[in-house]
């Protein structure tokens, strides 16, 4: 019996959204060393499509049946011995080809099996919660400084004229020099930092597998993005939404390398595919990943970064938090080579100093433009051919 019935499996599944099921750590291992999982006997992969169908109302509707039927081979997969090399090469091939067809297609997925403890991921939430319930007087105490760094670190609520009603706490990665972490509640440091290190781990693989999906040379992410000192933790809180109005968040692309997402059960983040808003379904056990614009600008357009906004819900707020595995500032973006001349295709993006596009974007959080076309996107640098 096959191990893994990718084609079935495809068949049954035509979804916007695809999810993919990897087991991180030893897939790490197994990318960079595969005989290494031969000696290990085990085999700890799953990527699958999983689907979430567009609907014009704001229910995602998943396919149980399929979903659990995959869950289950998987749990048997996890303990059968590897058989042979070859065969698993032929299932790394495989792999890699689902995952990046969903970096085509949609290139907003679900991870679970990510490797960050369900209890951490809880526990960060409550927090965050328990920050965002503090007065406006104790939130304000991490405020940014005036001239810090941009994105601007600490504690921001959207100003009153915004058409996007929230409030935020962002935390740099500790190798920015930069610290604003509040003094309550008491726990939140270390957890934040604790969530810090899992998200970098986990943006250092996914940037592998996107890289060997793109079909780079070995490592050329991880050599061209080897500063982590621009990532950052964001935690978000959504007001309820009114009769008048329920944006959350605007209609965006992200600007950096990968996002990584957990929301609450609330839900409210959808994405745009083929010119439908489809909700994404919450989870407790999944990450939203989504590609950012650099790696749409490196790959000239061969991963896009994807259309996404949060809707507020009635009634009640809603809470989530995002890492962004990001680009230090002063690196140079443009389309890669093997995107470009050697393969005889013109670059669709003029090259430009990373830190300049943030400040361009970031110019949002402080001066929202009236007009939504106003906003900068990646096609600021467009070139048309
Ligand atoms: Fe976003």
């Amino acid at each position: 019996m096959p191990l893994c019935k990718w084609q079935g499996i495809s068949r049954v599944l035509a979804p916007p959204v695809a999810l993919l099921t990897v087991k991180g750590w030893l897939l790490h291992s197994w990318l960079k060393h595969p005989m290494q999982l031969l000696v290990v006997g085990q085999l700890h992969l799953m990527a699958l499509i999983h689907g979430v169908t567009a609907s014009k109302s704001k229910e995602a509707t998943l396919i149980p049946a399929a979903n659990m039927a995959v869950r289950s081979r998987q749990e048997i997969l996890w303990t059968r011995p590897h058989p042979n090399f070859i065969e698993d090469e032929d299932r790394k091939k495989k792999v890699m080809e689902r995952i990046r067809e969903a970096c085509v297609k949609y290139s907003f997925f679900q991870i679970e099996n990510h490797g960050i403890p369900l209890e951490l991921l809880n526990r960060a939430m409550d927090l965050y919660k328990i920050f965002f319930d503090c007065s406006d007087e104790d939130k304000l105490l991490v405020s940014p400084k005036p001239g810090g760094t941009v994105p601007p670190a600490g504690y921001l609520k959207s100003p009153q004229h915004s058409d996007e009603k929230n409030e935020h706490l962002l935390i740099l990665n500790a190798s920015s020099g930069v610290s604003v972490y509040p003094k309550n509640p008491p726990q939140f440091k270390q957890v934040l930092e604790e969530m810090i290190s899992h998200f970098t781990k986990l943006g250092v693989l996914l940037e592998s597998i996107i890289s060997e999906c793109l079909g780079l040379p070995p490592n050329t992410l991880a050599k061209f993005n080897n500063d982590r000192s621009w990532d950052f933790l964001i935690g978000l809180h959504y007001f309820p939404a009114t009769e008048a109005e329920d944006n959350g968040k605007s209609a965006h692309e992200d600007g950096n390398c990968i996002t990584f997402v957990y929301q609450d059960e609330v839900g409210g983040l959808e994405v745009k595919k083929d010119g439908q808003w489809i909700p994404i379904a919450p989870s407790k056990h999944k990450l939203v990943v989504n590609i950012g614009d650099v790696i749409q600008a490196l790959s000239n357009n061969k991963f896009k970064s994807a259309t996404h906004r949060v809707v507020r819900p009635r009634g009640k707020s809603r809470y989530s938090y995002a890492f962004y595995y990001n680009l230090q500032g002063n690196k140079w973006v443009e389309p890669l080579p093997q995107f470009t001349k050697e393969i005889g295709e013109s670059a669709k993006y003029k090259g430009f100093f990373y830190k300049e596009y943030v400040q361009l974007r970031a110019r949002k959080w402080t001066h929202p433009p009236s007009r939504p076309e106003d906003l900068i996107h990646l096609t600021h640098y467009s070139i048309s051919n």
